[in-house]
């Protein structure tokens, strides 16, 4: 199982995103390979923003060796599932898709909670309390994708 997390920056939702579900894979003893990307050039190579770090710190998550890299239409056929926080991401990934088939494989994360499109905002220009707000949504979405993964592995069935 191959997971891609998108947003714009890969600076704070989609390696929050990456460092959570890491995280639970490793205490649930699960294995799938999990990275994460966006769109934006400002930051590449860079950590996260350290919000995001400062973030993940407080519940035991270390974020801050993640490099941030830009979404390639690769990662189309090197993922079996991506992940986006919102329609702006769903739009710059479908600006890279080849055909349907690749579109396909994209959801949008909080989907997994109640199969709505709903968004993680992004909290860049916010404060403090909107990236616990973010780490909130994308953990319990991420406990879902853990319940996805443990249903997978047991009847073998392509999610
Ligand atoms: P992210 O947040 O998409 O959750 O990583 C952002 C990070 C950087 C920028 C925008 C959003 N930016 O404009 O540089």
């Amino acid at each position: 199982m191959k997971i891609l997390f998108v947003c714009l920056g890969n600076i704070c939702r989609s390696p929050l995103a990456e460092g959570i579900l890491k995280q639970k894979l490793k205490e649930k003893n699960l294995i799938a390979e999990v990275e994460s990307a966006g769109f934006e050039s400002y930051h590449i190579n860079e950590p996260p923003d350290p919000r995001a770090i400062n973030q993940a710190e407080k519940h035991g998550i270390d974020i801050s060796k993640n490099k941030c890299c830009l979404f390639t239409t690769e990662d189309f056929d090197r993922f079996d599932v991506i992940y986006v926080m919102d329609s702006s991401n769903y739009r710059d990934v479908q600006y890279f898709s080849r055909h349907d088939e690749d579109m396909e494989k994209v959801k949008y994360l909080l989907s997994v909670i109640d199969g709505k499109n709903k968004a993680v905002p992004d909290p860049y220009y916010g404060g403090e309390s909107g990236f616990e707000n973010v780490f909130d949504l994308i953990n319990e979405a991420c406990d879902k994708i853990i319940d996805l993964i443990k249903s997978k592995k047991e009847t073998k069935i392509e999610l």
